[in-house]
């Protein structure tokens, strides 16, 4: 039986961790106590699952008093390295959430703790447990398109699911590090998985012309707003997802003053809403990768060229669909199917994650499993991109991550103009 404590009882850390813990992991898995910098929102926890959970706000003292042996790190992106660190020194193993952390400096902090402490952190990508994504990476690991010379992905949130980003902490650079880190880590990885390499070289640009002080009509949040009756993101805190946000949110804002239903149109917004990069990889595939988030509907498309052909991978209007290409430019459809709403969230992906998480399997053939070299690899794309923008240039990831992978390519040597 091992010893579990969760830091960060939000909306993740209590549906995904916290609550499928205990319903289906007692055998195996004993959650101590909960840590969050809102006491509200972690005592919400026991209310929530009607039994008493110890509660913290001081970490140090929840590791002391409980001894666990994972800490399971669920808290806004730019606080995860602090408790990683935190965890690791004091011998615990780790769980955290995507995106490891936001910047090169905490990333470093953490390759180098775990380095030299001998614990072990895994970053969750339940993206690489969605059916549709297992079904591409086993066609590629068959090889049905020998070797990938270029892959084009693009990825579009609609004005409910994109906004939502635009409400919360996320759209404030220092918590989330952009939707370049804290949403494309997820699409960043899944690339990098399914091509089983790793980026050397991106290129970024990236505006934000949709969300942000882009017009007049504006309040602080939805709440108080005086165009609530007019504007069309209007969204009622206190009775979305059945009167959930008011109780893990709204009734705790006293304690830290986040507000969750701030408005869209507010001046703090600093990230992007559109990006548009450029990856090189190792082993020569380059990448084009889009990411909107003020689209008029919520569509992903994946497309990957090869030696043998071309494969389309596309999930719109509930309909997954994949094709394959071959070099007579015959269409053979590999999969056509409407979306089934698994249960446990994220299309069954969050429970086939936890089963590996918590009960271990010893089995991993398509690699689900991330380590902390993967998180580094997936956000280093992200954080490339941020100082491509910033700096007006393109970035090797070597440039950062290069004292902990020394093989990665350095500036100047491009096997492809060779
Ligand atoms: N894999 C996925 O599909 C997925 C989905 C949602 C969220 N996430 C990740 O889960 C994490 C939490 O996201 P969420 O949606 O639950 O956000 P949330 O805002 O609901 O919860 C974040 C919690 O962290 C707490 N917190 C903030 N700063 C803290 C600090 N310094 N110390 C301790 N606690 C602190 C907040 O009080 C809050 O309770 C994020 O890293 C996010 O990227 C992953």
């Amino acid at each position: 039986m091992k010893k579990y404590v969760v830091v960060g009882t939000g909306w993740r850390g209590l549906m995904s961790y916290i609550e499928p813990l205990i319903r289906d992991f007692p055998d195996c898995a004993e959650l101590c106590a909960v840590c969050d910098i809102n006491g509200k929102r972690a005592r919400f926890v026991s209310e929530y699952m009607e039994r008493e959970i110890p509660a913290y706000t001081d970490f140090d003292q929840m590791l002391r008093d409980h001894r666990p042996d994972v800490v399971i790190v669920t808290t806004k992106d730019c606080a995860h390295e602090q408790y990683i660190v935190k965890a690791l020194e004091f011998g615990c193993d780790v769980i955290t959430e995507k995106p490891m952390t936001i910047d090169d400096q905490m990333c470093a902090r953490i390759l180098e703790t775990e380095k030299r402490t001998g614990h072990k952190v895994t970053v969750t990508f339940n993206m690489r447990f969605m059916p549709f994504y297992v079904r591409i990476k086993e066609l590629l690991a068959g090889g049905i398109l020998g070797d990938i010379y270029s892959v084009h992905f693009e990825w579009l949130l609609d004005t409910s699911h994109g906004a939502d980003y635009f409400r919360r902490w996320h759209s404030i650079r220092a918590n989330s590090g952009s939707l370049l880190i804290h949403k494309s880590t997820h699409h960043f990885d899944l690339v990098n998985w399914l091509l089983d390499d790793e980026p050397v070289k991106v290129n970024a640009f990236g505006t934000r012309r949709f969300y942000g002080h882009t017009r007049e009509e504006r309040g602080e949040r939805c709440l108080t707003c005086p165009y609530k009756g007019t504007c069309e993101f209007y969204v009622d805190i206190d009775t979305s997802d059945g009167g959930m946000l008011k109780k893990v949110y709204r009734d705790c804002e006293d304690e830290d003053g986040y507000i969750r239903d701030r408005c869209l149109f507010s001046d703090v917004i600093d990230i992007e809403d559109t990006v548009s990069v450029n990856v090189r990889y190792r082993r020569g595939a380059v990448m084009s990768y889009s990411l909107t988030a003020h689209s008029p509907y919520e569509c992903m498309k994946i497309v990957l060229n090869g030696k043998k052909g071309r494969l389309e991978a596309d999930n719109a209007f509930n309909v997954e669909t994949i094709k394959f290409y071959n070099r007579q430019g015959e269409c053979m459809v590999l999969d056509r199917k409407h979306v089934k709403q698994l249960p446990g969230g994220h299309g069954g992906s969050d429970p086939a994650l936890r089963r590996n998480l918590f009960r271990g399997y010893t089995e991993d053939p398509l690699h689900q499993m991330a380590d902390t070299r993967a998180g580094a690899m997936s956000i280093g794309i992200g954080i490339a991109a941020n100082k491509s923008m910033k700096e007006d240039r393109a970035v090797y990831l070597s440039e950062f991550l290069g004292d902990f992978y020394p093989e990665m390519e350095k500036p100047g040597k491009e096997p492809d103009k060779q």
